[in-house]
């Protein structure tokens, strides 16, 4: 039993947490806990002590020491003495704004059905979830709240989400609708964002909560690759390897607000959900809205524990199971190495070199169709490009699939360029605000998601190739935000909806075209990562996690997302050198060892490598093919954090979860001279276990790799005798079991 409710207060009970509310004297409901595990009582008086703070307002004369801003409240209103930032807010006809909601009753349901319309989590696997559900009503409106809360308990994450509907006869109107509220009872925490812009995502930005309002969000009509919408708060002595911390994520792509706000009496508030900016929504009698969900989960035991419970939670309870665990497929794509300019025998050459090398699939990147020869044109003409493929896309496929390769195609389905046939048919598709110019952003312009016409129309042209080409995969692109928000199928007053159901149309399509072809696989992209998010991945089991192939700032990069998401969710791939995004020169050696840790592929002409880089894609590719299950799937620990120090060194590691094998990278930037006597301290291996080092004679316990270290030699014997820098150093240790 994950849910246990005594009389009015409700526990939700994981294998290492609790999470404990209430009803209140109000009718409202109250929060009481978050934390590690309790054990059930029927009451917890220490956790509903309340003192009379003079000049703040009461619930009643007779009740002054009942204060809304000294409440920890469940989903609290704005209006009536409580002045923190609310969860939600409703505009009644006359204008008014005060609402409350009262406890009606409550249901618990075995299992974790799916959101209708929305990503969401589930419980194919029968892995004893439970949903509870709370239900209020707000006497003046008759809108009723429904607050859900679904326990994973093995995973230690509880999922929560909210629905109005309304059950009155008067049009009411949501101002905001957030997706969870935590109120905890101290504000002695670090705030963990994921922050940064393209080519340089997500990453780790570490602050102490201060007083008053810090947030991060987004108002692009995408996630972003600004701010993401994986938050942790941690305990200021929390490491990766131990200390207490709460994870926080939102299954949406679109505008969302991950906020923390920290009151006079040091509590704070955590806010998770569609950003109120930008937002609203018109709530006519009999209509219900349904808010995207909200992952929460706690460990007492450090952020490789968080990142890995919320990791293995995403992928067996949200990303698309006929994916989830599949092993992902070694691909090539031709876009840093040809961009625009290539044709079918230039295409097929690629792909049979990398055969050669190993290599699965071949994924045709973008100008395949119109008549794009840059990014000016085409968008939205998804036939192909006959000067270019005069024999069809379906005939390449064959060549592409006669090698025994799968074959990807990319589109950008949500977008339209003015010099296209699409926009000479449909220029009411697009994006824009009745007598305001459009905003161009790389010369391109947004479709109106919105409109079931423009979902209908891609579902159509998306899907004839699907069948005509026998796609394996899809690379899903969205290379823009989104300006002048606006829909012309909209009413007036509901204009403010629009970015949601601009997401809704997006989620329509992706669900459309996974119930239909459910053997193709989606990889979301968003200029690199831009989209990358739990909504993407309800649908696109692994997304592009950014246009910056440099193997410097891909570490950086995978090592801040691995926070927030597992790296099968991760593209990774090598590409040539000079690199296109920093100019700098790396070893093939170490773009490989940085790729290796997520979903591997080669982004380059394979046609113009050398006789030894060749040799070099073989080997590598070999040798991930061997290890792919624990690369993709295997538990990952990050060691030492490039965000800390001079960042010259970062370092991780992937375990099996027989603790059998392992992999741990060592990246170091620059050498030093004469360095230090250097360890690697190894994580996640089983203390008793004696284990072989790269093959090596040697066996060792566990426990010694892990707390006495190993060596890491000096960098410049790696380069004696050879004409190679010594600096973009990888050093890569396998480990596996040995019987003794
Ligand atoms: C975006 C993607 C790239 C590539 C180009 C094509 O930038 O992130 O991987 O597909 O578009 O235009």
């Amino acid at each position: 039993m994950s849910i246990i409710v005594n009389q009015q207060q409700f526990h939700l009970q994981t294998d290492h947490s609790s999470y404990i509310f209430h009803v209140m004297a109000n009718g409202e409901l109250g929060q009481l806990y978050y934390g590690p595990r309790l054990h059930d009582q029927a009451t917890y008086p220490e956790l509903m002590v309340r003192e009379h703070h003079e000049a703040m307002p009461a619930w009643r004369l007779d009740t002054p020491d009942f204060q809304p801003e000294t409440l920890k409240q469940e989903f609290a209103s704005l209006g009536k003495g409580d002045y923190r930032d609310p969860a939600f807010q409703i505009t009644e006809p006359d204008g008014s704004r005060v609402s409350e909601f009262s406890y009606q009753d409550f249901r618990i349901v075995d299992g974790k059905s799916r959101l209708k319309g929305l990503p969401s989590t589930f419980d194919d696997e029968h892995d004893d979830a439970q949903t509870l559900v709370i239900s209020l009503v707000d006497a003046v409106t008759q809108v009723v709240l429904e607050l859900s809360y679904a326990v994973f308990p093995h995973q230690d994450v509880i999922v929560r989400s909210a629905k109005f509907q309304n059950q009155g006869q008067a049009s009411v109107k949501l101002d905001r609708v957030l997706s969870s509220q935590v109120d905890l009872p101290d504000a002695n925490y670090d705030l963990l964002q994921f922050s940064g812009t393209w080519t340089r995502e997500r990453h780790l930005v570490r602050t102490p909560l201060r007083s008053g309002i810090q947030s991060v969000g987004s108002l692009r009509g995408a996630s972003s690759h600004q701010q993401n919408p994986a938050m942790i708060l941690a305990r200021p002595q929390t490491t990766d390897d131990q200390g207490a911390a709460m994870g926080f994520n939102l299954v949406y792509s679109g505008n969302f607000l991950d906020q923390v706000e920290v009151d006079a009496f040091n509590t704070a508030r955590v806010l998770v959900g569609i950003n109120p900016t930008e937002f609203d929504w018109q709530l006519s009698a009999g209509q219900s809205f349904q808010t995207p969900e909200a992952i929460l989960s706690y460990t007492g035991d450090g952020l490789n524990q968080l990142s890995q419970q919320m990791g293995d939670f995403y992928q067996h309870h949200l990303v698309n199971p006929h994916f989830a665990q599949q092993q992902r497929p070694v691909l090539v794509n031709n876009w840093e190495g040809t961009y625009f300019d290539f044709n079918e025998d230039k295409l097929v050459a690629i792909a049979e070199d990398a055969h050669e090398l190993g290599i699965e699939m071949f994924v045709l990147d973008d100008g395949w169709f119109g008549h794009r020869d840059d990014d000016k044109t085409s968008l939205g003409d998804w036939d192909v490009y006959q000067e270019k493929l005069p024999n069809g896309m379906a005939h390449l496929a064959e060549r592409v699939h006669s090698l025994k390769m799968q074959f990807g195609l990319w589109f950008e389905p949500e977008m339209i360029s003015i010099d296209s046939q699409l926009y000479r048919a449909h220029p009411e598709w697009t994006i824009k605000t009745p007598k305001r110019q459009m905003t161009p952003g790389r010369n391109q312009f947004v479709l109106d998601m919105a409109n079931p016409d423009v979902v209908d129309f891609l579902y159509g042209k998306i899907s004839g190739l699907i069948e005509t080409a026998h796609l394996d995969y899809i690379k899903w692109d969205m290379n823009r935000n989104i300006t002048e928000a606006y829909s012309s199928t909209l009413p007036a007053d509901q204009q403010g909806e629009f970015l949601h159901r601009y997401m809704l149309g997006v989620y329509d399509l992706y669900a459309r075209l996974i119930a239909a072809y459910p053997t193709v696989l989606f990889e979301s992209c968003a200029s690199g990562g831009g989209r990358f998010d739990l909504g993407m991945m309800a649908y696109a089991p692994q997304a592009w996690t950014s246009d910056d192939t440099d193997a410097v700032e891909r570490l950086k990069i995978q090592f801040g997302t691995s926070y927030g998401y597992p790296q099968a969710m991760m593209g990774a791939h090598v590409s040539a050198v000079p690199n296109d995004q920093t100019g700098r020169i790396t070893p093939i050696e170490t773009r490989a060892a940085v790729a290796y840790f997520g979903d591997l592929g080669y982004e380059l002409d394979v046609t113009k490598c050398s006789a030894d880089e060749k040799a070099a894609i073989k080997q590598q590719v070999a040798f991930y093919k061997a290890h792919r299950e624990l690369f993709q799937q295997g538990k990952f620990y990050r060691i030492d954090n490039p965000f800390t120090g001079d960042g010259n060194v970062g370092s991780w590691q992937v375990v099996s979860d027989d603790q059998r094998h392992a992999i741990a990278a060592r990246y170091q930037i620059l050498n030093h001279p004469n360095p230090a006597y250097t360890r690697l301290y190894l994580r996640g291996l089983a203390p008793d276990q004696r284990y072989r080092l790269n093959g090596g004679k040697h066996i060792y316990f566990g426990d010694e790799l892990m707390h006495a270290g190993i060596f890491v030699p000096h960098l410049l014997e790696s380069t004696q005798g050879v004409e190679q820098s010594a600096d973009f150093s990888a050093f890569l240790v396998v480990i596996d079991a040995v019987e003794a």
